[in-house]
């Protein structure tokens, strides 16, 4: 295979992702789904270099934008709501996240298509999920049974990425 990326799928789990509250994993099992729609397009040069599927492509990115910052903001109200003194620190990690992500659209959309660009923005978003779920998101777990807020309340997966995967597993 004619390999873009080297990334592995990511596999949600609980164990090791989970943050207490089945609202705010619900959403980040999508994030991965989004993520993971986004590897498997790079992982097929001939997918990838597809003008069709790169505006697929582009069409997945806007729509990861869009849930992510609806996570975002639902994830911050649950900060602030627990009182969690790191509430500050995950809206600012959002903040920097928001426009590194949307510096990267921006060029992708804007101008030529281009492979180099995205896998820079793949590789961003692979590290700076995964670091920011461990180190801030999961430190939700201490305040899920305290915090009064019905924390087995589910946003219900959805599959929202679930046109995606299918779209950029096949080919
Ligand atoms: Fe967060
Ligand atoms: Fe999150």
């Amino acid at each position: 295979m004619n390999s873009l990326t080297t990334a592995t799928l990511l596999k949600w789990d609980a164990q090791h992702y989970g943050t207490g509250f089945a609202h705010v994993d619900d959403q980040h099992h999508e994030l991965f789904d989004g993520l993971n729609s986004l590897t498997l397009f790079l992982q097929n040069a001939s997918a990838a270099n597809d003008p069709e599927n790169q505006d697929k492509v582009i069409e997945l990115l806007y729509f990861l934008g869009e849930y992510v910052i609806r996570h975002f903001q639902e994830e911050e109200e649950i900060f602030a709501k627990c009182g969690h003194p790191l509430a500050d620190a995950n809206k600012e990690a959002h903040q920097v996240f928001y426009e590194k992500y949307f510096e990267y659209n921006d060029k992708l959309i804007s101008g030529t298509f281009s492979l180099e660009l995205l896998q820079q923005l793949h590789s961003f978003l692979h590290s700076w999920l995964i670091n920011h779920i461990l180190k801030i998101d999961m430190t939700l777990h201490e305040y899920a049974e305290k915090s009064g807020i019905d924390c087995r309340s589910s946003a219900g997966k959805k599959g929202v990425f679930a046109k995606f995967l299918a779209l950029f597993q096949m080919k």
